[in-house]
């Protein structure tokens, strides 16, 4: 694997690894790598002839009083792990190299980004738009890899690229990946790694309190009910606050007061401890967990 941290330099391996026509996946990640980034990378193997990754810790989409300095840093062992995945590239810009002096460019996907983690991490989302295009125009990747976990993110994304034209990757070459979940079914993210013990063991109830939630939508249950027994089940297990928990449409992110079967996601985002945790789940029956088979 090479890694390279300057924009020169990755111009030359990519014209490399294209010789021949080969076709690039890139799978952008913010690296300290877990089974979810791995799972991507090797999807990505599958829809490509080389895998690019990249590594950036990307300090335009976090707020102020943000994790900015406490987001894990771990560039050996993640370069270590991709390299063993068989990862062909490893793009490590710093910051200084992707937002060079004078920068003063910034993407935004209106709209899309007000709601849900939009409201409660003003200027996100503008971060992501912003720094996924410039390394979308750095790699020219032909396919892209994102986790599903960031459903909001994938959409921005997905929405970027079809508002902008970008024919490489193209809106329909953006590949979401499932989330990917511990045993108890709390979904992988690098910030799970600030939870205590306790903390890790309570945050288990937020993905039961979502499969009930999704299984009593699914039976007929009006959603402001659903949601009202979600909300109590996880504050009850231990967490501190809900930023929010909605039923929305998948592509749109409109809000939905009933659900008539079109594609949905249940999304959640609330905080234990200092830790704020993000899940979201399809609306979808063969799902279902009902709810009288649950005790949670
Ligand atoms: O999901 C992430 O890790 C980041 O938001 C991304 C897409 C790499 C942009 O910095």
């Amino acid at each position: 694997m090479q890694t390279v941290s300057t924009r020169a330099g990755l111009a030359k391996a990519v014209a490399g690894l294209k010789i021949g026509g080969k076709t690039l996946a890139l799978v952008p990640t913010m690296g300290a790598l877990h089974d979810g980034h791995m799972t991507l990378v090797r999807q990505a193997r599958a829809h490509a002839d080389h895998v690019v990754v990249s590594i950036f810790v990307n300090p335009m989409q976090f707020g102020a009083n943000e994790d900015l300095d406490a987001y894990p840093r771990q560039m050996d062992a993640d370069a270590r792990q991709l390299r063993t995945a068989g990862v062909d590239l490893l793009w490590a810009p710093t910051v200084a190299e992707m937002y060079p002096d004078g920068f003063a460019t910034t993407v935004s996907v209106a709209g899309l980004d007000r709601v849900l983690c939009g409201m409660h991490r003003p200027g996100h989302f503008d971060g992501v738009a912003t720094v996924v295009l410039k390394l979308f125009n750095q790699v020219r990747p032909d396919v892209a890899l994102f986790g599903e976990k960031d459903w909001q993110q994938l959409t921005i994304i997905r929405r970027m690229a079809r508002d902008l034209d970008l024919a490489q990757p193209h809106v329909d070459r953006i590949v979401g990946v499932s989330t990917v979940r511990e045993a108890d079914g709390l979904a992988m993210s690098s910030r799970n790694r600030y939870l205590s013990a306790d903390q890790r063991a309570q945050a288990a109830a937020l993905n039961r309190a979502m499969r009930l939630c999704v299984g009593a939508v699914l039976a007929g249950e009006a959603i402001g009910m659903a949601l009202d027994r979600l909300r109590r089940a996880v504050l009850a297990a231990g967490f501190d606050r809900i930023d929010y928990a909605d039923l929305r449409a998948a592509d749109t992110l409109d809000d939905l007061a009933q659900w008539h079967g079109g594609a949905a996601r249940l999304l959640v985002a609330a905080h234990i401890g200092r830790t704020r945790l993000i899940d979201n789940m399809a609306i979808d029956p063969a799902m279902a967990i009902m709810p009288q088979t649950e005790n949670a």
